[in-house]
């Protein structure tokens, strides 16, 4: 293998590595990366050996001026750290989890390892100060999901607090797939975050339905994936969103509609070369080029210009991006290119991935009805499935259990009270009685029944009030209840 390959001196002309000193660490990274794949098609071709020779030493000088230049040693797929683009799926090690847009996998029962991903993806935690600061900026009692690590990394959330407590607004952005009608109760995460985050700081939001991703990623036509948004825009709209300072929107419509949104594109697109997108995303010579260029429609929403009925055409609205971590390469890009563009960068609040019924480390599907609750799920169904799926972390035996106690860390029926239940003390209470024994796995079972059951069927009856004429007007092109 070439990338093992370590350079030897005294290969390479002087005139090659003062050439290359000119060059930024990302310009020396892909040229390395060029020259690799260079090499490994003169290798596939079975070309001269003298060739092959000269690409190689070449290759070899290459990855000595990175390694000059950087600090680091070249390592495929992985752009220079410094510019925080890191690849996070094709250098995993073993032991680590793979995360990104499309994949969640990891061999551990308790889930993901949250704090290994935070040094990996270069952002910060969500510490008890953040916390602090954030209940004395807004005068609120943070949100349980806050004050149990559900959102549990962020970036520069420091700087959005700073100008807010000098009455410098900002703005809210979040998104979702819409893959299909189904949705389950773990979608709802970022939203209710997203809503109380609107409610405390009193801020416009702008909520991106990702219509044209779907069509592109999945085998659907695109009037079903509009479709399929304009309904899970019913199940957003009944998690409480303000009409007055809320906007919803399709990719497909709202990008022929808007000349700022579809200047923000081009401009994404002409500072993102198609290496780092393959660094980045791990997308190949043959995925379609729709999905090359998508990150920079997920980007777009980043920058206040997108939406200039909402600021007024103001340029540098700060963005707060409340998502799942899984989306954090798009914004890893977005921030890289924002000062580029002449934009601020998004600050993002992180969130846990929700774990399906049957444990933290397997993927949930909306096409395997058993993996979680869904929202058109009925009482009954809700019950079924937590006491046949939910993973129990109880013993074998009830005298054992009572012996030695159940394990809260990999009980997804506890994981979910945790998102759920927002009494802290009973939560707690639950959590102890159930280490020690005392609860059993159909007691805690549930408890969790008798959660979910009011929560799904006051999410139906708030559906039930969002006509199709309310979704047209969230969706609408708009001035908000904010003066830009
Ligand atoms: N790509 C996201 C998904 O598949 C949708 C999305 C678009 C999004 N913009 C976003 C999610 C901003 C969070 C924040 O679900």
């Amino acid at each position: 293998m070439v990338e093992s390959e370590e350079p030897t001196s005294g290969t390479m002309a002087d005139s090659l590595i003062s050439n290359l000193e000119s060059l930024s660490p990302l310009q020396l990274f892909e040229r390395v990366t060029e020259q690799g794949e260079k090499v490994r098609a003169l290798k596939a071709g079975k070309a001269p050996k003298d060739e092959i020779d000269a690409a190689v030493r070449m290759l070899l000088s290459l990855k000595l001026s990175y390694k000059t230049t950087t600090g680091q040693d070249y390592q495929a797929g992985l752009p220079p750290k410094d510019l925080v683009l890191i690849n996070n799926g094709a250098t995993k090690e073993d032991d680590e989890d793979l995360v990104d847009p499309w994949n969640v996998q990891t061999s551990n029962a308790k889930g993901v390892d949250y704090d290994k991903l935070i040094v990996r993806f270069g952002s910060s935690k969500i510490d008890t100060d953040l916390i602090n600061r954030i209940e004395r900026a807004t005068g609120q009692k943070p949100h349980h999901f806050l004050r149990r690590g559900i959102f549990f990394s962020h970036r520069d959330m420091d700087q959005v607090l700073d100008a807010y407590e000098n009455k410098k607004s900002f703005y809210l952005y979040t998104g979702r797939g819409p893959s299909s009608q189904a949705m389950h109760v773990g979608h709802l995460i970022p939203f209710m975050f997203t809503k109380w985050l609107q409610e405390v700081f009193d801020v416009p939001l702008v909520i991106q339905l990702t219509d044209d991703e779907k069509y592109l990623w999945k085998d659907m036509t695109v009037e079903k994936a509009y479709e399929y948004a304009k309904e899970n825009a019913k199940d957003i709209i009944a998690c409480g969103f303000d009409i007055n300072k809320t906007f919803i929107f399709s990719d497909l419509d709202y990008l022929g509609a808007s000349p700022g949104f579809y200047k923000n594109i081009v401009k994404v697109q002409k500072h993102v070369t198609f290496n780092q997108v393959k660094g980045i995303f791990g997308f190949t010579d043959s995925d379609c080029i729709g999905k090359i260029s998508f990150p920079a429609i997920q980007a777009a929403p980043s920058f206040s210009s997108s939406f200039p009925q909402i600021f007024n055409g103001k340029e540098n609205i700060q963005c707060l991006i409340p998502c799942a971590i899984d989306q954090d390469p798009y914004f890893r890009m977005t921030r890289d290119v924002a000062p580029r563009i002449g934009q601020p960068k998004p600050a993002l609040l992180h969130s846990v991935f929700f774990p399906a019924l049957q444990g933290a480390q397997t993927k949930m599907s909306a096409s395997d009805p058993n993996s979680s609750i869904f929202l058109t799920d009925t009482p009954k169904q809700i019950k079924t499935k937590i006491n046949k799926h939910a993973f129990s972390g109880g013993r074998d035996t009830i005298e054992e259990h009572r012996k030695y106690g159940g394990n809260c860390d990999v009980d997804v029926s506890f994981m979910y009270l945790t998102f759920f239940l927002e009494d802290d003390d009973r939560l707690e209470q639950l959590k102890q009685a159930y280490t020690s024994g005392e609860l059993l796995t159909g007691e805690l079972k549930k408890v969790l029944i008798e959660t979910m059951q009011p929560l799904v069927a006051a999410h139906q009856e708030r559906r039930k009030q969002v006509t199709d004429e309310v979704v047209k007007q969230f969706m609408t092109p708009r001035k908000l209840a904010f003066e830009f």
